[in-house]
C-alpha cells in the first residue's frame, strides 16, 4: 500500500496540543493542507501561522467544542463539503477516580468527545471517501482499550469503542482505496497526564516523546496497518490482557489506577 498523497488534506481534531498538534506538524511537513480543530482558537492560530510559513501549506482553523452538538455539526459540515480527507479523530481526554464520586457532567462530556464526536465525524467523512476511493480515517484509541480500567472506567470504555469500531471499519473498507487505522498508544508525554490526573502513572511508565509516537503512527498508516501501538515495550505489554485471566487483569489495572 502507498502513502495517502499529500494532495489529500487532513482534518485533525485536538490539534491545539499533544498528539494532535504533532500530527499537524508532521502532516504539514509531508505537504498536506490542514484543517485544525479544538476549543483553544488562539493556540490553533499560532500553530497555523507557523505551519503556513514553515511548509507553505494551506492551513484552516476551525475552533469547535466537540462536547456540544453545535461544535460537532460545524466540523461534520466541513467534512461533507469536500472529499477525500485524511480525518484524524484525536481529540480526547480522561478522568480518574471512583465513578460514583466523579462529576457526572464531566463523565458525559468524556463520552461526547471521545466517542460521539469520533463516530459522527467518521459518518460525515466516510461517504465522500468511499465515493472518491481515497483518503483515510485515523482514530486515536489507547492501550487503555485493551482491558477494563477500574478508576478510569469511562475512559477505558470509550477507548474500547474506538478500537473495535475502527477495526471493524478497516475490514469493511478493505479494497476500496480508503483506509482506517486505530492508533493505540501507551503513555505519551502531552498535556493528557495533567488533565487526567495520571502524572504518577506517566512517570512510572516512562511516557514516550510525542514526536516518536506520531512518526511511528504515520509510517504505519502509510503501510495500511489496522492497529498501531508505538514502542516495542508497549506492544509486549499489550499482550498481557489477551493472555492473563480477566480477573487478574482487572485487579492489576485497579492497583495501578486506584486514587492515592
Ligand atoms: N498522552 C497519552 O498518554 C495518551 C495515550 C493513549 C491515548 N491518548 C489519546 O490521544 C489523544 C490526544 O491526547 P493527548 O495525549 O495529545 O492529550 P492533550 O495534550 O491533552 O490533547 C488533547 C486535545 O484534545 C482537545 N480536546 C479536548 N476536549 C475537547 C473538546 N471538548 N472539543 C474539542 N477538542 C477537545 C484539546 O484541545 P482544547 O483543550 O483546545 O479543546 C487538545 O488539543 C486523546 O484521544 C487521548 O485519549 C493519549
Amino acid at each position: 500500500m502507498r502513502a495517502i498523497p499529500s494532495s489529500v488534506p487532513a482534518l485533525v481534531t485536538g490539534a491545539s496540543s499533544g498528539i494532535g498538534e504533532e500530527m499537524a506538524r508532521q502532516l504539514a511537513a509531508r505537504g498536506h493542507g490542514l484543517t485544525l480543530v479544538a476549543r483553544r482558537a488562539g493556540k490553533l492560530e499560532t500553530l497555523a501561522d507557523e505551519l503556513r510559513s514553515a511548509h507553505r501549506v494551506a492551513v484552516e482553523v476551525l475552533p469547535a467544542d466537540l462536547e456540544t452538538a453545535k461544535g460537532r455539526l460545524a466540523v461534520a459540515r466541513r467534512l461533507r463539503s469536500r472529499a477525500p480527507w485524511l480525518l484524524v479523530n484525536n481529540a480526547g481526554f480522561a478522568t480518574r477516580g471512583r465513578l460514583g464520586e466523579l462529576e457526572a457532567s464531566r463523565e458525559r462530556a468524556e463520552v461526547q468527545v471521545n466517542v460521539v464526536a469520533l463516530h459522527e465525524l467518521t459518518l460525515a467523512a466516510l461517504p465522500g471517501l468511499l465515493a472518491a476511493g481515497a483518503g483515510g480515517i485515523l482514530n486515536v484509541a489507547s492501550t487503555a482499550a485493551l482491558q477494563p480500567v477500574p478508576y478510569m472506567a469511562t475512559y477505558g470504555g470509550t477507548k474500547a469503542f474506538v478500537l473495535h469500531f475502527t477495526e471493524a471499519l478497516a475490514e469493511e473498507v478493505r479494497g476500496s482505496g480508503v483506509r482506517a487505522m486505530a492508533l493505540a498508544p501507551g503513555p505519551v508525554r502531552t498535556e493528557f497526564g495533567e488533565v487526567a490526573g495520571v502524572e504518577d502513572y506517566m512517570d512510572l511508565a516512562r511516557a514516550m516523546p510525542v514526536q516518536r509516537c506520531v512518526r511511528v503512527a504515520l509510517r504505519a498508516l502509510d503501510r495500511g496497518t489496522v492497529i498501531c501501538t508505538p514502542g516495542a515495550l508497549n506492544q509486549v505489554l499489550a499482550q498481557g490482557p489477551r493472555l492473563a485471566p480477566r480477573v487478574a487483569v482487572r485487579k492489576v489495572t485497579a492497583a495501578i489506577f486506584q486514587p492515592r
